[in-house]
């Protein structure tokens, strides 16, 4: 057996350090930049790492093995230099949390193989729907300038097993794949490639007509063909492990096949064989819809279901959890569960898009587990979305992979939210095993990124647990959805008008004198749940059996509907909402109570986030109750947290921010807390 010490990504740590002319101001004395590594600038190492002398099937490209030596002392073995890396982490991560026990063989093999983040920066350096400072690719200074962040970033996902990272907004500009940029892409992808991680781009459909003037874009047109395979070879020329493509067709706005009459597999395919010879995958987005349509949550499973089958073996459907848009609570986007003989994963949102942007605290694991761990009974019982996209369903394992649209920007302390760290860290862990429960991410990512004080990690892990069903109580509860005033998608305005329908909130709620709620049922409704396997389509179609959390995401009830525990819809709305309240509430105590434990910067930091987080709570509530009301013409309890504004002054209120910003807390509407 061959033992080596191995140290990785040290050359590239020593390279990164000299040429360091251009770094980002850091303030002084603050915490909050190192994440959970402790020091991020320094590699890590493990004593004792060892190749194993003959590849071993289980462990495979990324596994390892850790057992005790005779001295007592941890070996790590793996079959390559990324099973070493993944293990030391490992073993790092096992220690700091009090959690390294020798006594059996540990085994680790990640579940799904691409393991994927989505930056969805622009060249100018915003980042849509991003809350934490500008793009950390400063595109203006590459290749010349290397920042140091570049591998820090390398190395937090390594340590949580993240192995690809597309570079740019699936709202792709062209000019990411210019001979210029990709002389940048190379730069980055030379200082990810020690951590195992691979570089993808988003393309733009019209690349051809905008690059090089052709005529079309056509997707079976001779001379696009061409184009777009020189284009791949002269891209893996410059970087030869090159991952491969993230596609947004006929979305939005976005160019696409049907531009041209050709469906989503003429033109994913159409990549796809460019890529194929050199090992790159596509992943396809299913994120479609069109403003003409009665229900838009119908949409992906009616283009992609008749694709089945269509497409190449390395392409990748990419589908998000719900079949909405990333909202607090919805139910599995149904297309999980729709397609046979097509490889699909799944497409998580960690920055806040709709979650209070980086003024919440919300823990997210808890909502893409219930997705992951959703059945969808494809294939009877056990057929999961966690199984689904791992291709156990199906039988083709090969292809399996899961991606996440990252909360990263060039914030001192990286997600602008310093909770929100847990979200990028667990979304890795999640990656390389989705049976990891909530609580365990969350303590380790509070023992290893504050203290392992038991009074501390009990508190803040209760805070951060319960922190995604607060959300939903405070944001849009019982099934609610889209709730949002203007494409900021930050505070609430269930009255809002907008250019297209099916951006408006009342294309969601439906609240009118009759009651409030959208009818996706099969009778008097869209019939959205026929797009769900039984026992599911009875379960919702039957307001009866309809879970609380969906109920009006499926169905469009009366003010005065009797609810289970006698209530009416409108007080148990109310009552929601004020649970919601008090929970958001009861966080800032409960940091409080554990002040002594924390830097005294993260402490004011998180403080007054989280009583900015209880003002938005109560916001919420008065502009979703007070518009309801003048439908309902029913009053708040008298036992709920008072209002504080009017409807109208919270219609007139503008925040005024764009798609690329969190808000300041001062340009918020003034609330107190009593
Ligand atoms: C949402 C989001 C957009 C984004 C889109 C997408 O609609 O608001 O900013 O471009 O999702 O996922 O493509």
């Amino acid at each position: 057996m061959r033992i080596v010490k191995y140290v990785f990504g040290l050359s590239v740590a020593l390279l990164a350090m000299s040429s360091q002319s251009c770094t980002q101001a850091r303030p002084e004395n603050k915490s909050g930049h190192d994440l959970w590594l402790g020091d991020i600038t320094a590699p890590v190492t493990a004593k004792n790492t060892e190749f194993l002398s003959k590849y071993d099937k289980e462990l495979g490209d990324e596994g390892f093995r850790i057992s005790k030596n005779d001295k007592g002392e941890a070996v790590i073995y793996a079959n390559t230099e990324a099973g070493l890396m993944y293990g030391t982490y490992h073993l790092k991560r096992l220690g700091e949390c009090g959690n390294l026990k020798l006594d059996k063989e540990i085994v680790e093999v990640p579940a799904f193989k691409y393991r994927i983040l989505n930056h969805w920066d622009n060249p100018n350096l915003t980042v849509e729907r991003g809350y934490a400072g500008k793009s950390l690719w400063k595109w203006e200074e590459l290749p010349g300038t290397i920042r140091p962040e570049y591998e820090e970033y390398a190395r937090a996902n390594a340590s949580i097993g993240i192995n690809g990272t597309v570079l740019n907004n699936v709202n792709a500009d062209p000019c990411m794949l210019t001979r210029e940029y990709l002389e940048k892409v190379k730069v980055l992808a030379d200082i990810f490639r020690p951590y195992n991680i691979k570089v993808y781009l988003s393309l733009n459909f019209a690349a051809p007509k905008h690059l090089a003037g052709l005529k079309t874009s056509d997707p079976l047109d001779k001379e696009v063909i061409k184009w777009w395979n020189e284009k791949v070879a002269e891209i893996y020329s410059i970087i030869p492990d090159f991952g491969g493509f993230l596609v947004k067709a006929n979305s939005e706005g976005q160019s696409g096949p049907q531009d041209y009459g050709r469906t989503h597999a003429d033109g994913a395919n159409m990549i796809a064989d460019a890529v194929k010879p050199y090992g790159g995958i596509v992943m396809w987005r299913a994120f479609v819809y069109a403003p003409e349509s009665k229900d838009r949550a119908k949409q992906a499973v009616e283009e992609f279901k008749p694709l089945d089958g269509q497409f190449r073996d390395n392409v990748i459907i990419q589908i998000k959890n719900g079949p909405v848009d990333f909202q607090p609570r919805e139910p599995f986007s149904p297309l999980f569960g729709q397609l046979d003989n097509t490889n699909i994963m799944a497409e998580m949102q960690i920055t806040q898009e709709y979650l209070g942007h980086s003024n919440h605290m919300v823990y997210l694991h808890p909502m893409w587990k219930e997705c992951l761990d959703a059945d969808t009974y494809q294939k009877g019982e056990g057929s999961t979305v966690a199984a689904e996209t791992l291709g156990k369903v199906h039988g083709n394992t090969d292809m399996s992979a899961i991606a996440g649209v990252t909360n990263i920007g060039d914030d001192y302390n990286w997600c602008g939210h310093p909770m929100a760290q847990a979200n990028w860290y667990a979304f890795g862990r999640m990656a390389w095993n989705p049976e990891l429960s909530s609580q365990q991410i969350v303590e380790e990512w509070i023992k290893q990124t504050f203290t392992s004080e038991k009074k501390f990690v009990a508190v803040v892990a209760t805070m951060m647990l319960t922190s995604r069903e607060a959300c939903v109580k405070y944001e849009m509860p019982m099934g609610l959805h889209h709730t949002f005033k203007g494409p900021d998608h930050y505070g609430p305005g269930p009255w809002d008008r907008s250019s297209r329908p099916d951006w408006e909130p009342a294309y969601y709620h439906k609240a009118a004198a009759d009651g409030v709620g959208f009818d996706r049922t099969s009778k008097t409704g869209t019939d959205a749940v026929s797009q769900y396997h039984e026992p599911l389509r009875s379960l919702y179609d039957n307001v009866e059996t309809c879970p609380k959390e969906l109920l009006l995401w499926f169905h469009h009830l009366p003010w005065d509907y009797k609810m289970k525990d006698g209530k009416t819809l409108w007080e148990e709305l109310c009552y929601t909402f004020e649970d919601g309240i008090r929970e958001a509430r009861s966080y800032i105590g409960m940091w409080e109570s554990v002040e002594e434990y924390v830097d005294a910067d993260r402490y004011a930091l998180i403080h007054e986030k989280l009583v900015r987080q209880a003002k938005d709570a109560i916001w919420w509530r008065d502009a979703t109750m007070l518009y309801f009301q003048q439908y309902s013409k029913m009053e708040i309890p008298a036992d709920c947290t008072p209002t504080q504004h009017t409807l109208d002054e919270l219609r007139r209120f503008r925040l005024g921010i764009t798609n690329y910003e969190n808000p300041a807390i001062d340009r918020l509407p003034e609330y107190t807390l009593e």
